[in-house]
């Protein structure tokens, strides 16, 4: 059920966010092109790890594999070496593999449309939704998490379990057709400020509160070693972490509960599913 908000406060509710975000603009790296394949690479970066890390990392991945072309002609274990310490190597992966699939059946420039874009290994709704607003300058709605807590710090005050669904409709109420870009970055960094300065904007959320309990649990990790070694049979606990961005000691733990439930074996340190 969505809701109808008055234009007048969809408008008040704008100006807040710029009036905030010019005062408190983030001059990030990847902010300074409209190259695609670099805003690519860095929303993928930036799917589960956070800005401060993602920095460094970008620059270095962008200088080792300055066009898509570069990256899809590198051999594998090179993209995995400068992706190290980023976690989820299966990201860096499915990069590699887009890279190919741009420069077999794109001619080498990464897809405008969302079709397309989503069709990519490794790309999902927000991703491409993303690369069409920071490069392109086209206006899709999505969600991902600052920009959820800002809606429902706004819109949603005091409720609990709001599914995004609920919250689509505003995201496209108020965007910006003419300049998307600016507008999710004001969105980005007010709610990366939010989360700083409310207490938990999020907890509204019916994918927060569910994704609360499940991070950090045995369950998550169990899920998370079964899920790498189908993607790698044969990783050890170290290579399972390095995949998955989950710590060793608790891959650790759920490889043994899993070999106890006759779940894994291993040969040597390498695991496989039984
Ligand atoms: N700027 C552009 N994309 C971003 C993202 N995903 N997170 C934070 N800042 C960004």
């Amino acid at each position: 059920m969505s809701r109808t908000v008055p234009r007048s406060e969809l408008e008040a509710f704008r100006h807040t966010v710029l009036g905030w975000y010019a005062g408190h603009r983030r001059d990030l790296p990847w902010r300074r092109t409209r190259d695609p394949y670099r805003v690519l690479v860095s929303e993928v970066m930036l799917q589960q790890t956070q800005v401060t890390r993602v920095i460094d990392k970008y620059a270095e991945f962008v200088s080792a594999f300055p066009t898509v072309q570069a990256l899809a002609a590198a051999p594998l274990a090179e993209v995995l070496r400068v992706w190290s310490g980023l976690g989820y190597n299966r990201r860096a992966r499915s990069l590699k593999a887009a890279a190919e699939t741009i420069v077999a059946e794109h001619g080498g420039r990464v897809p405008d449309t969302l079709e397309t874009l989503v069709a990519l290994p490794g790309v999902g709704h927000a991703t491409a939704a993303q690369v069409l607003a920071f490069a392109f300058g086209t206006g899709v709605p999505f969600i991902e998490t600052n920009i959820r807590a800002v809606y429902l710090h706004h819109f949603f005050p005091g409720e609990s379990d709001v599914p995004d669904a609920e919250v689509l409709p505003l995201v496209a109420a108020t965007l910006d057709a003419d300049d998307p870009r600016e507008w999710y970055y004001a969105l980005m960094d007010y709610g990366t400020w939010l989360k700083k300065t409310v207490p938990n904007p999020s907890r509204a959320s019916r994918h927060h509160a569910s994704q609360s309990r499940f991070e950090g649990s045995p369950r998550q990790a169990r899920g998370a070693v079964l899920r790498a070694l189908i993607a790698v049979p044969g990783l050890d606990v170290a290579g399972i972490a390095a995949e998955t961005g989950v710590d060793e000691e608790r891959i650790a733990r759920a490889v043994a509960a899993l070999m106890a439930e006759g779940f894994l074996a291993a040969d040597g340190g390498r695991l496989r599913i039984v």
